[in-house]
């Protein structure tokens, strides 16, 4: 079957979510709402999106995918208005246009594809998606005249009481005949409560035309969440965060608790991984399979190998390779890579530094800016000297090094392979391969001190 192009309205300023960032930027499950509109859409074989934006455009432009054409709405006239803006951009297309709102993060590719499906084969120039809402407070409603055909659509704001208490919705989402949706928006007026030129007014322009609209009606009205206001946001983050668990559930990953267990829609996660409680997994995360995460761990853009357990972790941009052991109380910030089988123990930071395969840090430990090799036994308490109050210098800790508890490497420092260095000791110049350096004071012991204190 023919793909179609798809006209996403997102020029709004979203006046209801109180905010500086446009509306259709407001993030659900970690994407902001047009990106999983543009994403549905694609799926669903969308051939060109083109975003109508007008509010803090350049914002928008930026944070969505680049393949995603933009079109400039200057003043946000109605939803009308912005289609109308596509003229210039769609004048060489014919065939059918899906209209999608860029508030609506909850459509699925699924969903999408039945619904222009069902518009190519009714043969209806505009067919409309609708769905029963529970509350439809807000919504357009679908007025049917006595045979049941749609005849158009009111906005609620425009609504009598009578037609209020209809609780069949417009989605905003629409399939139209491209010639057809341009020549009746230029008959569309704004004799509304808003002032604003309604797009659902083309569909009564159509009917008058004696062409044939039609509504398609869904179960699901879930998916057709509009957002307006925060409180939808969360309706929707919490749908949005059902589906991703459900989805990773039947993909062979174990949940101890969906309810406490946050994932965001781009992450992937592999089989026999068992997430543990109070667990978020953010922005571009990917989990190997055979892991144990959790629990009350917060990855943001971590991917992890197989078979690594990690547990009361607070880990950002960075990497570890399998089979690593992380946890509990472990922060390990960006640009840093924990090779394969490390061991990050009790109260350690680890930042923009990598740690060579099989290094233990077990406890107590701050690490930055640093290249340590493979095998390293790092001992309790021991730190990177890595900032001079100027600036940041790297540490270079070789192979097979053992460094005692409680040493202070002041960087710029090398310990080379397989050296020893003294518990205590503050290492400020090379350590050569193979030495032990011991820089600490030596112990002296005065006999008789304390009973001289005591009866002196
Ligand atoms: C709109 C529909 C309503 C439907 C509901 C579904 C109209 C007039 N109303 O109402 O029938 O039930 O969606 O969620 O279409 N926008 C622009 N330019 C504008 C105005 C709006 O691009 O000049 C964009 C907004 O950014 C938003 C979308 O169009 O993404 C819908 O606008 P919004 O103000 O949210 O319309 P609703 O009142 O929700
Ligand atoms: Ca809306």
């Amino acid at each position: 079957m023919a793909e179609f192009i798809t006209v996403i309205l997102a020029a709004g300023k979203g006046t209801r979510m109180k905010s500086k960032l446009p509306k259709v930027l407001h993030k659900a499950g970690g994407k902001p709402m047009l990106q999983h509109v543009i994403d549905a859409a694609k799926g669903a074989g969308a051939k060109r999106s083109i975003a109508v934006v007008g509010f803090q455009a350049e914002m928008v432009r930026e944070a969505i995918s680049a393949d995603t054409e933009i079109v400039v709405q200057a003043e946000q006239l109605g939803t009308g208005h912005a289609v109308l803006q596509t003229a210039e951009a769609l004048k060489d297309e014919t065939g059918t246009v899906m209209v999608l709102c860029g508030d609506t993060p909850l459509l699925t590719t699924g969903m999408l594809r039945s619904f222009y499906e069902a518009h190519c084969s009714n043969g209806a120039k505009a067919t409309v998606l609708t769905a029963v809402m529970p509350d439809a407070t807000g919504y357009g409603r679908i007025i049917r005249s006595a045979d049941g055909m749609l005849e158009k659509i009111v906005e609620h704001k425009d609504a009598t009481e009578a037609e209020r208490r209809i609780c069949e919705v417009n989605s905003g989402i629409y399939c139209f005949d491209k010639e057809t949706l341009f020549s009746a928006l230029a008959e569309v007026e704004c004799h509304n409560a808003q002032g604003e030129y309604y797009l659902p007014d083309v569909l009564d322009i159509i009917r008058s035309q004696r062409e044939q609209i039609a509504a398609y009606a869904v179960d699901d009205y879930e998916s057709i969440l509009g957002v307006n206001s925060r409180v939808q946001l969360a309706q929707a983050e919490k749908i949005l965060r059902v589906r991703k668990n459900n989805e990773l559930m039947e993909q062979g990953v174990t949940l101890m608790d969906p309810a406490t267990t946050y994932i965001d829609a781009e992450v992937v996660v592999g089989s026999d991984t068992v997430i543990y409680p109070g667990t978020w997994l953010e922005g571009r995360t990917v989990i190997g399979s055979g892991c144990e995460i959790g629990p009350n761990c917060r990855f943001t853009d971590v991917k992890v190998g197989d078979n690594a357990v990690v547990s009361f972790t607070y880990a950002h941009e960075c990497e570890m390779e399998e089979g690593v052991t992380v946890g509990p109380y472990v922060h390990i910030r960006p640009n840093t890579v924990l090779k394969n089988n490390v061991h990050v123990g009790n109260f350690v930071e680890v930042k923009n530094s990598n740690i060579g395969d099989g290094t233990k840090l077990p406890h107590l430990s701050y690490i930055g800016d640093c290249d340590m090799g493979s095998k390293v036994n790092m001992g309790c308490g021991t730190i990177t000297v890595n900032y001079d109050g100027m600036m940041k210098h790297r540490t270079v800790v070789g192979d097979n090094a053992f460094i005692g508890c409680n040493a202070n490497l002041v960087a710029p420092v090398t310990v080379g392979d397989g050296a020893y260095v003294g518990a205590g000791s503050t290492i400020t110049k090379e350590v050569p391969a193979g030495c032990l350096a011991v820089a600490r004071a030596h112990q002296k012991n005065i006999r008789g001190w304390a009973d001289k204190r005591n009866n002196g």
